[in-house]
């Protein structure tokens, strides 16, 4: 009889999209029941690319929090900084001394939802400042995808690989680096097999699905997100990863809200909205292939010890019970619809 309850160290979510204003107000009470830390990306317009911008993000954040009964101090917003061509390497200073962000996010120009301000060429514009994240210990975070238009959609993380990454990691060994998002087995094997302070994050749904669930007897605009679903091979080998015993391999939900209305558009944005019920989407997805007893250490242990912060001492509890994901929530004046709404999951948290 296997057990009906499982309780873990409370979790932190690496990697987590919150948005502003009234948006970030009818989320962030998804993500602070949850999980005690997150990391916020900083792709806001504008995007979040000074100490100053992210001290004001953070403070609206914390108000939003305040306004959705989240009790001070419950839940801890790291933020980060939106690297561009032109970051000056003195800002890298004064985040790692102040704390105001802790790490740094890079978007290639053009790669996913409010990328325009990205990076152009990494190695040529930002060499000076990657330096400095080096010297100072600051993580870069990579949405590790070419955007040559000329290179199919379902390739674009591999070739990243052989045209950013390996040069990236050449040039700057030392360079703390989080592959987020990853997608495929490419990504698996070299974040695995590479030397040096690498790691990745992993979703919840690139661990449950494939490409198969994005056309499921029409298009399915809610699971469509940047990086795309990929091939079962793929899906099959970021689940071993993630119920390894690996130490580079952690939660990132990449929770990416957008209104309804921009979902199932004829240019449909990209992004799952999982904050509402992320736990419960992994503990489904370890469960299945019967190794639930390694997502405490996937969802609570390797990302602390990755940047060097404290694990979290208190606990949550998950119950095996049905769970019906709503088939919408409000989001400011308008609907979000969390990932695989009207579907049930076997995974509750108590
Ligand atoms: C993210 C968003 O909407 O901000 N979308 C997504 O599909 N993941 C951006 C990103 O992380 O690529
Ligand atoms: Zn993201």
């Amino acid at each position: 009889m296997t057990s009906q309850f499982l309780t873990i160290t409370r979790p932190d979510d690496w990697h987590l999209h919150l948005r502003d204003g009234d948006a970030l107000t009818a989320v962030v009470g998804d993500t602070a029941r949850q999980f005690a830390r997150a990391i916020v990306m900083p792709n806001l317009k504008p995007p979040v690319t000074t100490v100053a911008m992210a001290r004001a993000y953070q403070t609206r954040i914390e108000q939003a929090l305040a306004k959705v009964g989240i009790a001070d101090g419950q839940f801890k917003p790291l933020m980060t900084l939106y690297l561009t061509d032109n970051t000056d390497p003195a800002e890298i200073v004064q985040a790692k001394e102040s704390g105001a962000a802790v790490a740094v996010k890079l978007y290639p120009a053009g790669a996913t939802t409010n990328s325009d301000a990205g990076v152009t060429d990494l190695l040529g514009r930002c060499a000076k400042t990657l330096e400095e994240m080096q010297r100072v210990g600051m993580p870069l975070l990579v949405h590790g995808e070419v955007t040559d238009p000329a290179v199919d959609v379902f390739d674009r993380e591999a070739l990243f690989i052989e045209r950013v990454m390996i040069p990236l990691r050449q040039a700057f060994p030392e360079l703390r680096v989080v592959f987020e998002h990853l997608t495929t087995k490419d990504g698996v094997d070299y974040v695995r097999e590479a030397s040096g302070p690498i790691a990745a994050t992993i979703t919840a749904q690139h661990l449950l699905y494939n490409r198969n669930a994005i056309f499921q007897g029409g298009v399915r605009p809610h699971w469509y997100c940047l990086p795309i679903l990929k091939r079962e091979v793929h899906r099959q080998a970021l689940v071993d990863a993630a119920t390894s015993d690996s130490p580079r391999f952690f939660l990132g939900t990449d929770s990416a809200p957008h209104a309804r209305g921009l979902k199932e558009h004829a240019c449909g944005c990209a992004g799952c909205y999982t904050a509402l019920h992320a736990m419960e989407l992994y503990a489904t997805a370890f469960d299945r292939v019967g190794k639930i007893d390694k997502l405490e250490a996937f969802a609570s242990h390797r990302g602390p010890d990755f940047y060097g912060l404290p694990r979290n001492t208190d606990r949550i509890t998950l119950e095996r019970t049905s769970f019906l994901i709503p088939n919408e929530i409000p989001y400011g004046s308008e609907t979000l619809v969390p990932l695989a709404a009207g579907e049930t999951l076997s995974w509750r948290l108590v």
